[in-house]
């Protein structure tokens, strides 16, 4: 019908009562258009808050357990302890959250959240052990953003390396600010870093240190451990904001050892391979020789039949200028008079070598020439670095062809100068550096120079370490004496060296060279002998301190010990399990004794020697706790642990160190 019809009259309040009935309709169809749209839109509404419901919480198991909203996280153990306790990203705030899409497949991961412009986690659970391990892995998505995670203390013991002034052994009454890793590591690296923490819950927290990080430690008042992202300087293709570390949960601290252990060389695609298994523990010392004027002494002392070496280390500038790789002309017969004479005892060269190439050495211009140096922010030419004192370039480690044309000159010194080890030296290098391999930041130096070192089959030495290397490899342990109302302690040296195995490096070498001066008494350096012999390797600096008639007979004394009765012990706990520390905490064979976890005097050489040192001059007593355990002395008497006994060590010859006859678990295990 049509509504021109209305102008008739007598039809006129009709037609209005069916036009008053058509508009109702429409008007009852238009409302209840609104509404079922209204109803669509609140079930898509639910759908969304549903949805959102289900991100309220990352869960792997009953034991971890990512709640969103608060950002907090709660790792339980199997008998639904409480282990860890966290507040993570703390800088979000209320920062609106989702489910990251992933764009290559098209749906979104469930262990990967984004909060919207400011920072995605995602968590990694590894299935393939026993025992888990999380990985937490951040990306800041703004330069300015800081990620911050940080953990409870508790009441539990931390161990880990925090800083060189501080006793770490556990890591107790401590408040550090902020330790900025992308600036001290490892720009002036001066010692080794491990960022490794250990619970005595049986939790491990360690960080990938292949990206800038900084970590504080508030023991005193808020009992946290804090870690955050740094930003990472022009490097393509990487976010700019990474942070990126593991938690690992065992069943006790030792378990947890293992457990981590594993879980690097899993993800580690150069693990550990047999073909180095031939790295062993070294008989007699290392003779380093600090300068070239002590070469003319050692060859003396090799031609009177009175050292006693295994390894001769080299002083650092043997070429004269670094980057010449050859042997300093000034020096070059003398060097080979010492190796022939070393050779007839049985004693060979460690060669330190560095990937710097100073300006004035003789590969400098093939190097420029050839693009096989670190190239400046721009790339546009060879970033000239300052390295003790001297200007000059440093190799690439992520160009091949640079490696194959180091390698070689290496591999012609190893055979030229029978060379069975080498020393790889610490070079510093400014963040702003240019690989070829762009996604390369300086931070990976360290383990890219280590690795292709590897490629040489020999054994390597760091002179410092970084983050984690999974290959067996050498580690000095610098022992330093500190005064202590007026007498000389070697106090730091246990739980450095602790701490390093439980890092992951077992074959630590006991290191004076940077103590001996003038003000080294005889007495400091017998009390640094009678600790240095339980070590995987010792190293003896050639000066006149070590040519000393009385100290020659100490020595002596000590490595008689050490070969007949030390030696035979260490190489099997060595060849037992190459991946356990060999110099092993108290906790080690006693993980739920309270005493064992603070002492930081004593130490275990695998399971069955304990090792009580006198670590101050003039000491006529020392203390020494024995956990459960039978234990025999020196004097073939029997102990049955845990008992505190002290023990006059005027009378004790070499070293005061018990043998364990037997475990003491025979009526309970646990
Ligand atoms: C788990 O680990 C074992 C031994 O380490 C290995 O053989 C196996 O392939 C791994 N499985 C997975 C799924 O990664
Ligand atoms: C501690 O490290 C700093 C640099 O980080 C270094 O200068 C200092 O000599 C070290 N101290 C000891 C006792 O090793
Ligand atoms: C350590 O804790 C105290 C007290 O809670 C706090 O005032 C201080 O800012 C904290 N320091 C750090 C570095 O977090
Ligand atoms: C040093 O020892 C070697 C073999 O042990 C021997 O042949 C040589 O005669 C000795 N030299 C001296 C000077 O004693
Ligand atoms: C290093 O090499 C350069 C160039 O061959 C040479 O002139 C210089 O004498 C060498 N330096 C030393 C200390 O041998
Ligand atoms: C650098 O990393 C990115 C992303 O991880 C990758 O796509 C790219 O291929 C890498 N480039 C090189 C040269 O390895
Ligand atoms: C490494 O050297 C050892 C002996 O020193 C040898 O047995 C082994 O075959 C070598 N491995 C490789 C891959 O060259
Ligand atoms: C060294 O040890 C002594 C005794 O155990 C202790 O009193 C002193 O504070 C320690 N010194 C350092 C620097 O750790
Ligand atoms: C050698 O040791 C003795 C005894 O400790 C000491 O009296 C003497 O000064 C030392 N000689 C040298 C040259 O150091």
């Amino acid at each position: 019908m049509d509504s021109n019809n209305g102008h008739d009259d007598d039809t006129a309040p009709i037609t209005a009562h069916i036009l008053e009935k058509k508009r109702r309709k429409r008007r009852a169809l238009k409302i209840g258009l609104y509404i079922i749209a209204g109803i669509v839109a609140l079930g898509v509404f639910s759908v969304w808050l549903l949805h959102k419901d289900s991100i309220e919480a990352i869960r792997f198991g009953q034991g971890f357990l990512l709640s969103v909203k608060l950002r907090s996280l709660e790792i339980k153990n199997q008998r639904g302890e409480n282990v860890l306790y966290g507040d993570l990203g703390s800088d979000l705030l209320a920062t609106p959250y989702d489910h990251c899409w992933d764009i290559t497949y098209e749906f979104y991961e469930d262990s990967c959240l984004q909060w919207r412009d400011k920072a995605r986690l995602k968590v990694i659970k590894d299935d393939n052990l026993t025992s888990p391990c999380y990985t937490f892995h951040w990306e800041g998505l703004v330069p300015d953003f800081t990620i911050e995670d940080c953990f409870y203390l508790q009441g539990y013991s931390w161990y880990g390396y925090v800083t060189n002034t501080t006793d770490p052994w556990p890591i107790l009454d401590l408040r550090l600010e902020e330790r900025d890793y992308s600036k001290e590591y490892p720009l002036e690296q001066t010692e080794h870093i491990v960022p490794i923490w250990f619970g005595s819950q049986g939790v491990v927290i360690f960080v990938d240190s292949g990206h800038p990080f900084g970590i504080s430690w508030n023991h005193t008042d808020k009992r946290q451990l804090c870690i955050s992202s740094k930003p990472q300087q022009q490097v393509y293709f990487k976010p700019l904001n990474v942070l990126h570390y593991t938690v690992c949960q065992g069943k006790s601290i030792k378990d947890v050892y293992t457990v981590s252990r594993r879980h690097r060389l899993q993800k580690d695609t150069h693990a550990f391979s047999e073909q180095n298994q031939q790295q062993h523990i070294m008989p007699n010392p290392i003779y380093a020789i600090p300068t070239k004027e002590e070469l003319p002494q050692l060859l003396d002392l090799m031609r009177r039949n009175e050292s006693q070496c295994s390894l001769i280390e080299l002083f650092d500038d043997w070429e004269g200028e670094y980057g010449n790789l050859s042997v300093d002309a000034s020096i070059s017969e003398l060097l080979q008079d010492v190796i022939l004479e070393a050779a007839n005892q049985d004693c060979y060269l460690v060669l330190p070598v560095s990937p710097f190439f100073s300006y004035k050495s003789q590969h400098f211009k093939e190097g420029i020439s050839k693009n096989y140096f670190i190239r400046d922010r721009q790339n546009l030419v060879t970033r000239m670095v300052k390295w003790r004192d001297h200007e000059g370039a440093v190799l690439d480690v992520s160009n091949s062809k640079a490696l194959d044309w180091f390698v070689d000159h290496i591999r012609e010194l190893i055979d030229h100068l029978g060379v069975i080890s080498l020393k790889l030296l610490t070079v510093t290098l400014p963040p702003d550096s240019r690989f070829l391999d762009f996604n390369v930041s300086q931070l990976d130096y360290p383990r890219l120079f280590h690795r292709a070192m590897s490629t040489l089959n020999i054994s390597l030495t760091l002179e410092f370490t970084s983050g984690f290397i999974t290959a067996p490899v050498y580690i000095p342990i610098h022992m330093n004496f500190f005064k202590n109302s007026g007498y000389n302690c070697l106090n730091t040296s246990i739980p450095y060296s602790l701490v390093m195995g439980l890092s992951g490096y077992p074959l630590l070498t006991a290191d004076i060279d940077e103590m001996v001066s003038s003000s080294t008494t005889d007495e400091m350096l017998e009390l640094w002998i009678k600790v240095a012999i339980f070590f995987p390797q010792l190293k003896i600096p050639c000066t006149q301190l070590f040519y000393n008639n009385t100290m020659q007979e100490l020595l002596q004394e000590a490595l008689d010990l050490r070969s007949i009765t030390l030696l035979p012990y260490l190489s099997q706990v060595w060849q037992e399990d190459p991946h356990l520390p060999i110099i092993r905490p108290m906790w080690w064979i006693s993980p739920d004794d309270p005493v064992s976890r603070s002492i930081n005097d004593q130490f275990l050489v695998g399971d069955k020697m304990l090792v009580a040192p006198v670590l101050c001059e003039r000491t006529q007593r020392r203390v020494v706790y024995l956990p459960k355990g039978t234990w025999r002395g020196d004097d073939m008497k029997l102990i049955k642990g845990p008992k505190t006994i002290e023990v006059n060590v005027i009378d004790s010859n070499i070293a005061l160190y018990f043998w364990r006859e037997d475990s003491g678990n025979t009526e309970s295990n646990n």
